[in-house]
């Protein structure tokens, strides 16, 4: 029988590509929810469309009263540059949804005697290195080390991965009866994510699609960053790869609930050479902004993924030359010369 799944964020970047690929993989319904709605190609491919806000809790009750979910993909999110500017919002968003949403998955597995998936997309932004010279030194991180977020954005979701590993072991550990139906939390820390399909908003790793968008659209672009600015970046068809490697991997496989998932890590400077290659036209300058260059100074310059390659298999199948090459300079081409919806 055809699975049924749950999509918050829907209309987002990776929402876009994850609908794309769960339709194409296997006979789903998907329900699909979001802000705002999708494009008409997006909606053909989902079984239900809703539009609403996440932290709407009679919203979210209809939905389980009438879907019996196997998997939630909970990608609804304000993203970092966002939610600093409107912390409280990000809060109510970010922190409170996802606590509406375990709460409901946990209710519905309790209820039904039977598992439910929930994928979360965390973030290289729950790290927090207090300087450039310690970022340096720390080199590739590992998922228990500098986890001193320093955004409201990390803040939170650091908190909802906590919070998750909370639903699945802990939830109401007091209760006389233990039930038997489990929320099986399973979760990613992304890096900044690189997509041709869709231009990024909001994030604080956004410099690098923006670049490469801007000078594909021949228009200017300032980057915010100083160009020896480094973090781990990743190709969006292996963001989408990552996500529905982990959901397919056997429970006992899984030695953590959250992983990193790296894939290359360029400087600003790399990445305004690889876009200068392919359009020598390009008129980027750097205009380092203090206080987002003080963000991303914080965050690592590469992550260490090797307990995800370990436990399920994960392996990127874009490294920097790939992701450029084959994935994203082609993809812009043709977007920017032929203009048309996402897809
Ligand atoms: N893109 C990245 O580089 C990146 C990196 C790490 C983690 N993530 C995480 O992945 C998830 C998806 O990110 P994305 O890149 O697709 O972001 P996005 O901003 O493109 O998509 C987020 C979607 O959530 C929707 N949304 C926002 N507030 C909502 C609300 N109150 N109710 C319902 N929907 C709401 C937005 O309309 C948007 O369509 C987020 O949780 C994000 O934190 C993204």
């Amino acid at each position: 029988m055809a699975r049924t799944i749950l999509i918050t964020g829907a209309n987002g970047e990776i929402g876009h590509g994850l609908v794309t690929r769960l339709a194409e993989l296997e006979p789903v319904r998907i329900v699909a929810l979001d802000l705002h709605a999708p494009d008409a190609a997006l909606q053909a491919r989902c079984h239900r469309v809703v539009t609403g806000d996440i932290s709407d809790i009679a919203l979210l009750d209809n939905l389980v009263a009438t879907y019996d979910f196997d998997v939630v993909y909970h990608l609804a999110a304000l993203l970092s540059t966002k939610s600093e500017r409107q912390p409280r919002l990000a809060n109510r968003v970010n922190v409170d949804g996802t606590l509406s949403l375990l709460e409901m998955t946990v209710s519905q597995a309790r209820q039904q005697e039977r598992d439910i998936k929930f994928l979360y997309p965390s973030s290289i932004a729950v790290y927090g290195l207090p300087d450039l010279p310690t970022k340096q030194k720390a080199g590739k991180v590992a998922e228990d080390d500098w986890c001193e977020p320093r955004t409201m954005y990390g803040i939170n979701k650091l908190y909802c991965e906590r919070l998750g590993r909370y639903y699945e072991r802990y939830y109401r550990q007091l209760d006389a009866q233990v039930t038997q139906g489990l929320l099986d939390f399973r979760c990613l820390r992304f890096p900044g994510l690189i997509s041709a399909v869709t231009v990024p908003t909001g994030g604080t790793s956004d410099y690098a699609p923006e670049m490469l968008h801007a000078a594909a659209a021949g228009k200017p672009y300032a980057c915010f960053v100083r160009p020896d600015t480094r973090i781990p970046f990743m190709a969006m068809p292996d963001a989408i790869e990552a996500l529905l490697r982990l959901e397919a991997a056997p429970r006992d496989a899984l030695s953590r609930k959250v992983y990193n998932v790296g894939s290359f890590n360029p400087s600003a400077n790399d990445v305004h050479q690889r876009v200068r290659a392919a359009f020598p036209e390009a008129k980027v300058t750097f205009e380092p902004d203090v206080k987002r260059q003080g963000i991303v100074d914080t965050w690592p310059i590469d992550v260490d993924d090797s307990t995800a390659r370990r436990d399920w298999g994960w392996w990127p199948e874009y490294d920097q030359a790939r992701a450029f090459d084959e994935y994203l300079i082609p993809a812009v081409t043709r977007r920017y010369r032929q203009p048309h919806e996402r897809t």
